[in-house]
């Protein structure tokens, strides 16, 4: 997506409001001069502003003056008070972009009044390097393009993805969680290669890369993943063995069962 001459509010810039708008910038998406950011306690304000480079203060109201695009970065239970409470000031025809993990496009727009458009979107942290994956629903009033728009922003911090709102509880139990699940399986496989004897940081490494390359198979190949490891597995050899550990070891179930509870707790605290 090239530049784009609307203005946006970042409403909670923490730490994926703040991820999401550095990479904004650093792709030239928009100008430090079409951005206006808050938080909720001064001093954040101005150092986050020198950090930037842009404009931050602790006014929401003034800072959706004028903004095409208002993305609320706040906790999932301020959103709907946030969103009552600059709705008087909305420019006619802006988009809001909730990143909250649990509050429904439903509330937003109650809360919002009017015929505004609302997306959900669920971005997870490695965003931070542009490897983030985020899902996106759309509320009753956007349409195609403004869809488009946004499916467009969360490009530049990796993949995106349009789902049904009734999916994004699953989706906060995959991608949202995933990271730190398979931190653990990269965590496990270092300490197994310094178990085989390797130093920590070469095996931290080894294990790292491992599942960035075969995630990039997956991705770059469109192989399903049971090709790519039939791929790997020699008849008698090696991998066939280390599989034979890893079935008996239930990997497949627990990781089936962890997103499970993940996405059930998300829709628990969505109180779905
Ligand atoms: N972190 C993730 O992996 C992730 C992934 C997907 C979605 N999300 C969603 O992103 C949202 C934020 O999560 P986070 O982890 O980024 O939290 P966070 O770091 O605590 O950020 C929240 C930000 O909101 C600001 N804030 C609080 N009240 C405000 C108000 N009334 N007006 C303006 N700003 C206000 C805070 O300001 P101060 O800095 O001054 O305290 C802070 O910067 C949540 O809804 C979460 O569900 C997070």
């Amino acid at each position: 997506m090239g530049s784009t001459d609307k203005r946006i509010a970042v409403l909670g810039t923490g730490k994926m409001g703040g991820i999401l708008l550095q990479a904004f910038l650093k792709q030239g998406l928009f100008s430090p001069e079409q951005i206006t950011a808050t938080v909720a306690h001064p001093e954040r304000a101005a150092s986050l502003s020198s950090e930037l480079g842009i404009k931050v203060t602790t006014d929401n109201l003034a800072a959706v003056e004028g903004a095409d695009i208002v993305l609320l970065g706040v906790k999932p239970l301020q959103i709907e008070e946030l969103a009552r409470r600059v709705a008087p000031r909305l420019k006619p025809g802006a988009m809001v972009l909730s990143i909250a993990a649990s509050t429904k496009l439903q509330a937003i727009e109650e809360a919002l009044g009017g015929e505004v458009a609302v997306i959900r979107a669920m971005p997870n942290t490695p965003a931070k390097l542009g490897a983030g994956v985020t899902a996106l629903c759309r509320g009753r009033w956007v349409t195609e393009e403004q869809l488009s728009f946004a499916s467009q922003l969360f490009q530049a911090v990796g993949l995106s993805v349009v789902v049904d709102e009734k999916h994004m509880d699953a989706v906060t139990g995959l991608s949202g969680s995933g990271p730190a699940f398979i931190y653990i399986i990269i965590e496990a496989l270092a300490e197994a290669g310094v178990n085989v004897g390797l130093p920590r940081d070469i095996a931290t490494k080894l294990a790292a890369q491992t599942t960035y390359g075969a995630a990039k198979m997956v991705l770059e190949t469109g192989s399903h993943p049971a090709v790519l490891k039939d791929e790997v597995t020699t008849p008698a050899g090696c991998t066939v063995d280390g599989i034979l550990e890893l079935e008996a070891g239930g990997l497949r179930i627990t990781l089936l069962k962890a997103v499970k509870r993940a996405a059930e707790r998300a829709r628990q605290l969505a109180g779905n």
